[in-house]
């Protein structure tokens, strides 16, 4: 996208522009393309002291994602393959790194199931490897609210909306209160709850690294590996199967660290599905939905629950 396509766009090269001019080291480039993966935010490429940084522009909403992202940066500050923060000081704005590389939704269609599955596999290494950066005990309570405030928004949005209110959705979450404790009593650590192929980049077979970490927050170890799970079944490749890359990120994982129990893992990634359906806590019982909320396709949410199951070996 370049300047002139849509307001934010617009905004945010002009941002980025406003910078530059108090910042000599700081210079925009307005000849490469700007990012744009989902509709959330714009990200403006720029040079910092020579070196290829992203200049992300947070068009939407509060401070919230801003301040989010700023927050798993730092944490993550010595984890290879992950942007480095430059500079958090703008206003509705994070100056990063740029990892080399292009998203994995390049290879929905044309992708081999060997580059997949080695790519899956560095997934694998580097999500456990993120997982393991320990979280204090202070956050413990967070990541207790948020599983419980995921679960009441689940029920919600199960009474709330008739196409997610049939056996099939009630059976998961009876299935979620059931098991619920056992991935709550793991080791913490900040889940990257949008691990998906658009976020994750790749320069031929080799990972390079994993962007996008506004929607970080403190959770378990299980979660984590869950909402793995849930990217392997809700974005599926043509030419590598699930079972293949589920395989495969495992692999990787081992390699670092224990992989959870499976019905913690389970269990974790149908949290996530229900997640897409509310929205991250859109849809309460105490207020009604936002205009812009539109509810996913039941038939395809079902469909990932399936996979998802089946990876688990329970259909
Ligand atoms: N640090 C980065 N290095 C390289 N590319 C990036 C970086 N940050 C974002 N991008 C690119 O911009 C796209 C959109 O940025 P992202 O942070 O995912 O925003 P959104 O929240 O809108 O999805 C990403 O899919 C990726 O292609
Ligand atoms: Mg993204």
């Amino acid at each position: 996208m370049q300047p002139g396509v849509d307001s934010f766009t617009d905004r945010a090269f002009a941002a980025a522009e406003a910078f530059a001019r108090q910042n000599k080291s700081f210079t925009v480039r307005r000849d490469a393309p700007a990012f744009s993966q989902g509709c959330s935010h714009r990200v403006v490429r720029a040079w910092w002291r020579g070196e290829p940084v992203v200049f992300k522009y947070y068009a939407y909403g509060n401070d919230d994602c801003r301040l989010r992202e700023a927050n798993a940066l730092r944490h993550f500050t010595e984890t290879p393959c992950l942007p480095r923060l430059v500079d958090d000081r703008l206003e509705r704005a994070l100056i990063m790194t740029e990892i080399d590389g292009e998203p994995l939704t390049a290879y929905e269609s044309a992708g081999n199931a060997t580059t997949l599955s080695s790519i899956w596999r560095q997934i694998g290494g580097l999500i456990a490897h993120m997982s393991r950066i320990p979280l204090s005990d202070g956050d413990l309570d967070a990541a207790h609210r948020l599983a419980a405030d995921d679960m009441a928004c689940a029920w919600n949005a199960h009474a709330a909306q008739p196409d997610f209110g049939t056996p099939v959705f009630e059976r998961s979450l009876r299935l979620q209160e059931k098991h619920m404790r056992e991935g709550m009593a793991m080791p913490l650590c900040l889940c990257d709850r949008d691990l998906n192929p658009g976020n994750v980049l790749s320069n031929g077979s080799k990972l390079s690294g994993v962007v996008d970490l506004e929607s970080c927050r403190p959770g378990t170890i299980a979660e984590q590996a869950g909402i793995a799970l849930y990217a392997v079944a809700a974005y599926p490749f043509a030419n590598a199967s699930p079972e293949l890359l589920w395989n495969a990120f495992c692999d990787g994982w081992s390699e670092v660290t224990m992989m959870p129990s499976l019905q913690a893992v389970r269990v974790q990634c149908h949290r996530k599905v229900w997640a897409t359906i509310h929205r991250d806590g859109v849809i309460r019982t105490d207020a009604p939905a936002p205009d812009w909320y539109v509810a996913p396709d039941s038939a395809r949410i079902e469909e990932i629950l399936r996979r998802c199951d089946a990876l688990m070996g329970d259909n």
